[in-house]
């Protein structure tokens, strides 16, 4: 069937928008029509080859709308289903029977392989060549997507599908962090390296926890001021003239803190991170780095108990968190929906450069009826 999409057909090359072929859903697969694609820094990744996945190709992983058609075999869901394309994972992998379906151990064939397992894609130019799909199991900067079944979340019939797209990544990779993977005791502290969405999500998160300093990080007094609205006790602008975040951090907490995430995606803030704890604190990476980035800690204050952990997607499984999350939006505890900026599919160069500049904390691609 036609739909559109933005192609992916270069490196460092704004998207193409225009129309193309997607596959009928085959066993086990649900062809979903995407009302709304958020855009994720992650994309961007992609698109500058930060992540390696193959063009020509359709990019997109917080995909949400409604199921078209299924395939055999599938009973999950049926035509008319609100869903969000959640995280794929191949559901027999030692980690994914453990719980922990992020850490698929086929992650990376089904994150970036750019196909199905066997190879076949689901897009095709008008002209029948093919095009790389599957971009984390979905490709939703299209107006339909074929993905797994065993990925889809669904929502209610009376939910706004429209802004639940970025629950499939940015804002449960935040949330997921604090919620599933740190869980800061009462008492604590945190310090939030980064305030887009991933970082405000993790703030709001921190919110609804006992923890008595959240404290956000940015360069950017507008995002500041957003997340003390949204949640952080205090707020440190490195843009100011000789702040330097550690120290504020520790003037702040009277100390080391106990937590500290890099959602900042640089490599010298997660140096930062780190030294903002303390003995047997955590460091948490979450942002996105460079293809072969590397850090490096200081070795002895890092012997003194201190954890270093890395979090995709905020952890846990798709359908609880996002239901989580969902419902903690309806009772107005998680406003995430402040962050989302919506464009039409046609503007989707725009919404990435707006979202790298700054000026939208999180783009939504609204997809052409
Ligand atoms: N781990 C995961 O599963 C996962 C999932 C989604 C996104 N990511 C990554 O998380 C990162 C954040 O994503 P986002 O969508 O929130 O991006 P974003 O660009 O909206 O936010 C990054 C924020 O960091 C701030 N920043 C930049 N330099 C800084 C510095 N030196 N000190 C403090 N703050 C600084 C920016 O001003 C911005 O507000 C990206 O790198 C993205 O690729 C990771
Ligand atoms: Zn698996
Ligand atoms: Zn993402």
């Amino acid at each position: 069937m036609r739909a559109n999409a933005a192609v992916f057909e270069k490196l460092f090359t704004p998207l193409s928008v225009g129309e193309v072929e997607v596959d009928e859903p085959r066993p086990g697969e649900v062809l979903v029509r995407i009302v709304a694609s958020g855009v994720c820094h992650t994309d961007a990744l992609a698109r500058d080859g930060d992540m390696p996945f193959p063009a020509p190709g359709v990019l997109g992983h917080e995909g949400a709308g409604v199921v078209a058609a299924v395939g055999d075999g599938v009973t999950s869901v049926r035509a008319g289903d609100q869903v969000v394309i959640g995280w794929p994972w191949c559901g027999s992998c030692r980690n994914c029977q453990d719980g922990q379906p992020r850490y698929c151990l086929q992650l990376g064939p089904l994150v970036i392989g750019g196909s199905r397992a066997d190879g076949s894609t689901a897009l095709r130019r008008l002209d029948g060549s093919p095009l790389h799909s599957h971009f984390f199991g979905q490709s939703s900067f299209a107006s339909y997507a074929v993905c797994a079944a065993n990925a889809l979340v669904p929502v209610a019939a009376d939910a706004d599908v429209s802004i639940l797209g970025p629950l499939a990544c940015g804002i449960s990779t935040g949330a997921g962090a604090v919620l599933n993977a740190l869980r800061p005791p009462a008492g604590s502290s945190i310090v939030v390296y980064g305030s887009g969405a991933v970082g405000l999500s993790a703030i709001m998160a921190a919110r609804l926890t006992a923890a008595t300093h959240i404290i956000a990080v940015d360069k950017l007094a507008a995002r500041l001021s957003l997340a003390a609205e949204l949640g952080a006790t205090e707020t440190v602008n490195v843009s100011e003239a000789g702040v330097d975040p550690v120290a504020a951090v520790r003037e702040i907490c009277g100390g080391p803190a106990d937590f500290a995430l890099d959602c900042a995606g640089n490599v010298s803030v997660l140096r930062q991170a780190a030294d903002s704890v303390g003995m047997r604190g955590t460091v948490a990476l979450i942002g996105g780095a460079p293809a072969g980035a590397e850090f490096s800690f200081d070795h002895l204050t890092t012997l003194w108990g201190k954890r270093v952990v890395g979090i995709l997607g905020g952890e846990g499984r798709s359908v609880p968190l996002i239901g989580t999350l969902i419902a903690l939006n309806r009772q107005g505890r998680f406003p995430y929906d402040r962050l989302v900026r919506k464009f039409p599919l046609d503007a989707v160069n725009e919404a990435l450069e707006a979202s790298h500049h700054g000026d939208v904390i999180k783009p939504v691609l609204m997809m052409p009826e």
